[in-house]
């Protein structure tokens, strides 16, 4: 579980900071948005060694942001410290303690500037304690009361900014704001997958946990689908061999992929951060060939760092932290994925991918096996036999990844085409940035657009390659890939390309189909469409088989009944193999 890295020691005193210590830890604006009280309330939780967690936010969190947890309680000697500003159980009172903590939170500032934005009403019991208290907070103004309470700790935090009309003003709407707190929540469920988790929205459950690990983390948040191709990762922390870092986690099987970072998830010492794009970079590397050129997996990777070398102590919202050798630590990730992948069957065949392929029988891309088309199933799918299994192959995005490739290849292969009539653009600002970014890069691949100004652009050659495609809107879509927000511009408008003209459902027959196998086949890439989607799965004979309550055609030949999940590559003397 995750929340290893957080040592809770049971209910301490809360005391207020020495003032040169309070300025050594000066955090700026702790929150200026609903979603600063969720993250803050949550680290709280998890600081009081919860297990259970529960969080409701009602208009948007403007109304009210409530999070219960069953941690270790405040104890009353101390509660009417909570919400006073440098008041706080978690830090020593004294200079360099801020390079020991081990926990989420040390400033002493979140319930204070909660109580400045808002109204605070906390009610809290240790559980070896008879009697809650209750404490009501407004600005520097603290009341303290008795109550009855099972153990934990409820923090309901009300009116949010509704004595600061200007910070109102600039709030995003109810919806926004939902859609990033449940993002957010969603990447603690990740991180600290073996608790209880629940985000109720206006009364409504919108994401509910049990206890599980990383995989059934991903289940909750991206759905059983995705938690069914991750692979775990698992690096402990390793002294002796020089390491002080340790990786544990999971990260998505190298066909599925997306072609943005938007599901790559750190933790640094239990708290979710934004990664360094070193890291991400790191992870990548990690993959190797495995990985389509700009495309990103999902992970999910919890780092464990000494105390003294990380700084939580950089950021008002603590999203992200300082790594003191942050080279070392991304040496480190990039080694955990490699071995987690390199222990996976397809990560074996990796090789054959770039490899030269072998002059034998299959002159093509070694990893990918020969399929014979056995039928067509609602006009979309193709069912094929390949080294003794069943192939399930998605036709359009079969057919959009070889599109898409020979697109790739094709496009610097002849001069680009200078159109007859330069055709006039309007670009919105942030495309007029992005033009003004990669003008040299896109014209490099034929792209030429000029800016005109005041909003204006012209588009004047277009690469050979995509110029005489038949496809609706083509300049259109062009330009919006071109001048997009993806990482790479050059391949989003190919994917965009590729997929008009890709086979649809209903345009499927048994012809085609066997065009679509032969044109995958001799993909260099053919697992994933462009834009990260599965074009294959794989059924398992002997899954079959067993469901059937058979034995599979390789359990009799090799006369033994356990084996991996998947497949094994060597299967040449399969029976229904082609
Ligand atoms: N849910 C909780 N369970 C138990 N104790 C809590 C809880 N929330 C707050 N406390 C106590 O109140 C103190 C003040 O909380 P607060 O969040 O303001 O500061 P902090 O967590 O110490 O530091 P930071 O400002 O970095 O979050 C904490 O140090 C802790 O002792
Ligand atoms: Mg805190």
């Amino acid at each position: 579980m995750a929340r290893r890295h957080l040592r809770y020691a049971g209910p301490r005193m809360i005391h207020v900071l020495p003032p040169e210590i309070a300025r050594l830890i000066a955090a700026g604006e702790v929150v200026s948005r609903p979603l600063d009280v969720v993250r803050e309330l949550v680290d709280n939780a998890l600081d009081a060694g919860a297990t259970r967690v529960e969080i409701e936010v009602e208009g948007g969190g403007l109304s009210l942001v409530r999070v219960r947890d069953n941690g270790s309680g405040i104890g009353a000697g101390s509660v009417e410290l909570a919400a006073v500003r440098h008041a706080t159980s978690k830090l020593e009172p004294v200079a360099g303690a801020v390079e020991r903590v081990t926990t989420l939170g040390f400033r002493g500032e979140a319930l204070w500037a909660a109580a400045q934005a808002g109204d605070l009403h906390l009610i809290t019991r240790p559980a070896d304690q008879v009697g809650a208290s209750e404490v009501w907070a407004q600005g520097e103004s603290v009341r303290v009361g008795r109550a009855a309470a099972p153990a934990g700790t409820t923090v309901t935090v009300r009116g949010l900014f509704a004595r600061l009309p200007a910070r109102l003003r600039t709030q995003a709407t109810p919806a926004a704001e939902v859609r990033e707190i449940t993002a957010l929540m969603g990447r603690y469920v990740l991180h600290h997958p073996g608790l209880h988790w629940r985000l109720g929205v206006d009364g409504e459950a919108r994401l509910v946990h049990a206890p599980t690990d990383h995989r059934g983390a991903v289940a909750s948040v991206y759905g059983p689908l995705n938690a069914n191709r991750v692979l775990p990762v698992e690096r402990p922390a390793h002294a002796a061999a020089g390491s002080s870092v340790g990786v544990r986690g999971v990260i998505s099987r190298p066909e599925l992929t997306r072609a943005r970072r938007d599901r790559m998830h750190f933790s640094v010492n239990g708290r979710p951060v934004l990664a360094p794009p070193e890291l991400e970079r790191a992870v990548i590397e990690g993959y190797a060939e495995l990985l389509p050129a700009g495309a990103a997996p999902l992970c999910v990777l919890d780092l464990k760092v000494a105390p003294g070398d990380h700084n939580p102590n950089v950021h008002p919202a603590k999203q992200v932290v300082a790594l003191a050798d942050l080279g070392g630590v991304a040496a480190r990730v990039r080694e955990a994925v490699a071995a987690a992948l390199a222990q996976h069957p397809l990560a074996r065949a990796a090789p054959a991918l770039i490899a030269p392929p072998t002059p034998a029988e299959t002159p093509r891309n070694g990893s990918f096996p020969a399929l014979t088309l056995v039928g067509l199933y609602q006009n979309l799918y193709l069912l094929a036999q390949g080294e003794g299994d069943l192939w399930v192959v998605d036709a359009h995005a079969a057919h959009e990844r070889a599109l898409y490739e020979r697109l790739t290849r094709e496009l610097s292969a002849a001069p680009p085409v200078e159109l007859a009539e330069p055709e006039l653009l309007h670009l919105t600002p942030q495309q007029r940035a992005a033009l003004h970014e990669r003008a040299a890069e896109l014209r490099g691949w034929g792209l030429e657009i000029e800016d005109f100004g005041a909003g204006l652009a012209r588009l004047r050659t277009l690469p050979a390659a995509l110029a005489a495609l038949k496809v609706p809107r083509l300049h259109e879509q062009i330009v919006e890939g071109a001048l997009g927000t993806g990482p790479d511009p050059r391949r989003d408008v190919l994917a965009a390309l590729a997929c008009a003209p890709a086979l649809k459902a209903g345009m499927l027959d048994h012809g085609r189909g066997t065009l679509v196998l032969e044109a995958l086949a001799a993909c260099e890439h053919p697992w994933a469409c462009p834009h990260g989607r599965p074009t294959t799965l794989r059924l398992s004979e002997r899954d079959l088989a067993h469901a059937f309550g058979r034995r599979g055609v390789r359990d009799v030949a090799r006369g033994r009944d356990a084996t991996p999940d998947v497949a094994p590559k060597d299967t040449s003397s399969d029976a229904g193999r082609h």
